[in-house]
């Protein structure tokens, strides 16, 4: 009897701390608390738990993912996508862990493009080149934050006003970012964006990935999959030449499954240029996925779906080892890797590229989906 009596009142102070501690539960699945402040705006980390007790995290910072955390074959948990445990971290770490990239994902040739006429010029902060949206892109940006309390399954909206000329873009752009974690263990996320002048736009989320767990070794042992006859080699800028060559015969064909790590050390031209994988892939958009990631090791599987036209693959070349994530492990040389759903790089000035204009009176709308499972 005394046991039932204390279990019972264990069970009521579990539920009234849970209660203060406004956590994440499936009454409330999603926990909003302060992290930080940047440039005089607060800085929330959210906390999405879905009906399967599984657990992302997001920031307004960027509008990021910070924190994945899947079950592997075993049940155990762990958290596969990189982030850091402090807010100041996050903040002077690498700009785009888990971010949306805006308004140019990707490269823009020495920074310039022209439009009905009108050249537009962009900081330069990579090489020659002009990269992610420029240094004040939207990954550094604090975005408006909405927990949407009516919705089936955690949904959190992240807004921005990007002004005219931000960044050297034109348009007054309003960009609407929505995450879902659904209970199938899916990350949806919906993008709209809408302009009020003539402009360019290509938005992705950069999130790095290691089925391991962040911080676990490397992902050269991951078996990738890309539905993808062909990508788009680029110049030793890492701009593409505006060519498409096919992927067949080449270390680029990952239409049937190999590991990251089977031929990126092959003898070919491209993988020189790019250190690695960094390159665009043409989807074929022939199946409902377009992109799979599994670790044979943890059995964890990914699936990435998209109506994007590309795939920047991007193997974790420039990884160093220099920054210190989850429970003081650093991020090594590829021991995470990116499956950036996205429009081309450089495609303002690659007329044979899928336009990237956005008009006024248009609304982009794109849909990407990360699926979680095992195998
Ligand atoms: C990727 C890009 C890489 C590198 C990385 C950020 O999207 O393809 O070349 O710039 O972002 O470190």
């Amino acid at each position: 009897m005394m046991k039932r009596i204390l279990l019972l009142s264990l069970v009521i102070v579990a539920a009234v701390s849970t209660s203060c501690n406004n956590s994440a539960t499936n009454k409330n699945p999603v926990r909003q608390e302060l992290f930080g402040n940047h440039k005089g705006k607060e800085v929330y980390l959210l906390t999405l738990t879905n009906k399967e007790g599984n657990v992302i995290r997001l920031t307004n910072f960027g509008a990021r993912i910070t924190w994945i955390e899947v079950p592997d074959k075993d049940g155990k948990k762990d958290n596969i996508t990189f982030g850091f445990d402090e807010f100041e971290s996050m903040i002077n770490g690498d700009r785009y862990f888990g971010a949306v990239v805006g308004r140019y994902a990707n490269r823009i040739a020495k920074g310039k493009f022209t439009l009905d006429g009108v050249e537009y010029s962009l900081p330069i902060n990579n090489g020659v080149n002009s990269l992610h949206g420029g240094p004040g892109g939207w990954h550094s940006s604090v975005w408006e934050t909405e927990v949407v309390k009516k919705a089936e399954e955690p949904t959190v909206v992240f807004t921005l006003k990007s002004p005219d000329m931000e960044e050297g873009y034109p348009g007054n752009m309003n960009i609407k970012v929505t995450y879902t974690w659904t209970d199938k263990n899916e990350i949806v996320l919906d993008y709209e964006c809408t302009t009020d002048k003539k402009t360019v736009l290509n938005i992705t989320n950069h999130a790095y990935f290691n089925l391991h767990g962040a911080g676990n070794g490397d992902i050269l042992d991951h078996v990738l999959t890309i539905q993808s006859s062909a990508f788009t080699p680029v110049d030793s800028n890492l701009i593409p030449t505006g060519e498409s060559l096919p992927v067949a015969g080449t270390p680029f064909d990952f239409s049937t499954p190999h590991t990251v790590g089977e031929r990126i050390m092959d003898e070919f031209q491209q993988l020189k240029l790019g250190g690695g994988y960094d390159h665009n892939f043409i989807l074929d958009n022939a199946s409902e996925v377009d992109a799979t990631l599994y670790d044979p090791s943890t059995g964890r599987y990914m699936e990435v779906i998209t109506d994007q036209p590309g795939i920047q693959f991007y193997s974790g070349n420039f990884l160093k080892g220099t920054l210190i994530g989850y429970g003081g492990k650093p991020y090594n040389y590829r021991s995470g890797l990116c499956l950036e759903t996205q429009h081309f790089p450089d495609s303002p000035n690659h007329p044979e590229f899928p336009t990237t204009v956005l008009n006024p009176g248009e609304t982009m709308k794109s849909t990407t989906i990360y699926r979680f499972s095992v195998k």
